[in-house]
């Protein structure tokens, strides 16, 4: 018979948890029992905070569904998605920084073309962001897919709403002499969700809710590390205290104010609009 008592209970359950037959995983798991139980007992977490934990997991994961991802949303604000950004994005200082996918992504985004608006109809101040994409070495990279998503004016994402249209995202390929050129609208500041448990734990301190204004790029390329990350408007609200702790001064980029008349894709506009200029240096494999 095995008995068990409150100091025998860790090695025994990481004995248990080691049979799993894949290296990996059972070094996770195991991991994972240790961290636990150090937890409880650092904390002496009791039944009744164990049972309210318990419960905030089940509604975390009943609100959440293929639109709604509230545990990644957990995973933001607790830092961890960016601590596993920044250990698995070690790129040369050159190189543009990773920052967090966040869960507002949405695959299959139309593809538009050089300085197409992907904000068709929706209000606000026009924004055409303008650069390179290169390597390391300085040298341009033709063809990048740009993924490109933002928030709208009132802080909403295509997926927090009924909407069955692509809404202010796209992709862009970059031409030949790896330059690319979006129009959209200017992002502004947005609070992350707040009508779920991510919420209701939030509200318990005084951290600030919002995100400073930024554009989502997702860039995909052959022979490059894969990067997901943003820009921000410069000298934006909450670049201070950005909730899921994304920022890097590396990201911040100055936008130009422009009165109406010819724009960067060789059109002309009506109405004052901005631009923002921003070269992706991209990590090799
Ligand atoms: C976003 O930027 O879309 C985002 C990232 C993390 C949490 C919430 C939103
Ligand atoms: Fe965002």
């Amino acid at each position: 018979m095995q008995l068990v008592t409150e100091d025998n209970i860790t090695e025994l359950a990481k004995k248990r948890w080691g049979t799993a037959g894949d290296p990996r995983t059972r070094e996770l798991i195991t991991g994972l029992v240790q961290h636990l139980h150090d937890f409880a007992r650092e904390t002496r977490l009791t039944e009744a905070e164990w049972m309210a934990a318990i419960q905030w997991l089940t509604r975390t994961g009943q609100i959440s569904d293929e639109k709604r991802e509230e545990f990644i949303l957990a995973s933001d604000v607790l830092g961890l998605s960016m601590l596993v950004v920044q250990m698995n994005h070690r790129f040369d200082p050159a190189a543009t920084p990773a920052t967090v996918l966040g869960p507002f992504h949405i695959e299959g985004s139309p593809e538009l073309a050089y300085g197409a608006d992907m904000s068709e109809g929706l209000p606000g101040v026009p924004l055409f962001v303008t650069g390179t994409v290169r390597g390391l070495d300085g040298s341009a990279v033709p063809g990048a897919v740009l993924d490109v998503w933002q928030a709208d004016e009132d802080g909403a994402y295509e997926a927090q709403l009924a909407v069955d249209e692509a809404r202010l995202r796209a992709k862009y390929t970059a031409r030949e002499d790896g330059t690319y050129c979006v129009r959209t609208i200017a992002p502004k500041g947005y609070s992350i969700p707040m009508d779920g448990p991510v919420g209701d734990l939030i509200r318990q301190t005084e951290i600030s809710h919002f995100r400073p204004a930024h554009v989502h790029f997702l860039l995909n390329v052959p022979g490059f590390q894969p990067l997901i990350t943003h820009l921000f408007e410069e000298g934006a609200e909450f670049l201070d205290s950005d909730v899921v702790f994304g920022t890097k001064q590396e990201l911040v980029v100055g936008y130009q104010h422009h009165e109406p008349g010819p724009t960067p894709d060789g059109g002309t506009i009506d109405q004052p609009w901005v631009s923002a200029h921003y070269d992706f240096v991209l990590q090799p494999v």
